[in-house]
C-alpha cells in the first residue's frame, strides 16, 4: 500500500505545481490581448458594450465568460488615445473617463493632445463658452441651462465635456463642495495658490474656511496663466469672459485645484 500512496501523492503534487506555474489572471485585472496590446479581463458583454474587442484564453483561471478585452482607440472631440490601466498612463497625459470598458482604473489615456495637460484642455473648452450670459445655478454636462452658466456650472460643464466625468451627479458641482472636498473624493490634487498654472481652478470666499464658513466660498474660475487672469462666469449681468483679479479686495483662497 505504501508505494501506491507515494505514487498518488507524487501525481497530486505534480498536478498542483504544474497549474501554479501557469500565469493566473484576475477578473478586472490586466492581460495581454489582441495584437499584444494590454487589456483587462472582463465579461464579453461589458467588453463589447463599451466598444472593446476580446480574445479567448488570455485570462487563465477566470470564469469562461471572462476574456481579455482591449480598446486601442478611444476619443473625445479632437483628443484620442487608447484604453489602459491609469498607472500606465504616465507623463501627465490627460486621462478621460467613461470611454473604456471595464473597471474604474482602466481609462482612455490621451496620447495626441499636442502636449496639453488636462487643465489646459478644460480651459480651452471653457473658452468656447465666451459671451454666454451668467445665470445663477446654470449649466449641466451638456451646456448652459436657464440661458447661461454660473461660475461652478461653467467649470463643471467644461470638465464634463473634456473628461466625461459628471461633477453634477457626484455632488461636487457647487463651488464650496468642489473646494472643500477631500482629494480622494475629488480625485484631483490641491496645490498652493503660489504654484498655480493655466487650467487650475481658483477660488474666492473670504477666509476660505471649510470647517467654519463653507457657505462663504462663493466663486471659482479657471486660471489662464500663473498670474491673475481668470476665465470665468463672474456674476449676474456679465458674460463668460476673462477677468483680472490682481487688485480685487477679496484675495483668492490658499489652494487651487489641479485637473
Ligand atoms: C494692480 O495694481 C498695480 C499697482 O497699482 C498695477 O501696477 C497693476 O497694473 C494693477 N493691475 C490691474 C490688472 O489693474
Amino acid at each position: 500500500m505504501l508505494p501506491m500512496t507515494i505514487i498518488s501523492s507524487l501525481i497530486f503534487f505534480t498536478a498542483i505545481s504544474a497549474s501554479a506555474l501557469e500565469p493566473r489572471a484576475k477578473v478586472d485585472g490586466p492581460c495581454t490581448g489582441k495584437s499584444g496590446i494590454g487589456g483587462v479581463c472582463i465579461s464579453t458583454s461589458s467588453c463589447t458594450k463599451d466598444g472593446g474587442s476580446y480574445i479567448s484564453n488570455a485570462c487563465p483561471g477566470t470564469p469562461d465568460d471572462i476574456k481579455c478585452c482591449t480598446k486601442p482607440n478611444c476619443q473625445s472631440g479632437s483628443q484620442s488615445g487608447d484604453c489602459r490601466f491609469t498607472d500606465k498612463c504616465t507623463g501627465g497625459k490627460p486621462i478621460l473617463s467613461n470611454l473604456c470598458p471595464g473597471p474604474n482604473d482602466f481609462k482612455c489615456c490621451i496620447t495626441n493632445s499636442n502636449g496639453q495637460n488636462l487643465g489646459q484642455l478644460i480651459l480651452a473648452k471653457a473658452k468656447t463658452a465666451e459671451g454666454t450670459p451668467y445665470h445663477w445655478g446654470g449649466g449641466n454636462c451638456n451646456g448652459p441651462t436657464g440661458g447661461g452658466y454660473d461660475c461652478s456650472g461653467l467649470v463643471s460643464w467644461a470638465i464634463c465635456q473634456v473628461t466625461g466625468r459628471n461633477l453634477f451627479s457626484e455632488g461636487l458641482r457647487v463651488t464650496r463642495s468642489m473646494y472643500c472636498a477631500s482629494e480622494s473624493k475629488l480625485k484631483y490634487k490641491k496645490l498652493n495658490f503660489a504654484d498655480r498654472r493655466a487650467g487650475d481652478a481658483v477660488f474666492f470666499g473670504g477666509k476660505c474656511d471649510c470647517a467654519n464658513d463653507p457657505e462663504g466660498i462663493h466663486h471659482v474660475g479657471l486660471m489662464m496663466n500663473s498670474g491673475y487672469d481668470m476665465w470665468n462666469a463672474l456674476k449676474t449681468g456679465t458674460k463668460v469672459r476673462k477677468d483680472n483679479f490682481q487688485n480685487w479686495s477679496e484675495k483668492p483662497c490658499p489652494k487651487v485645484i489641479r485637473f
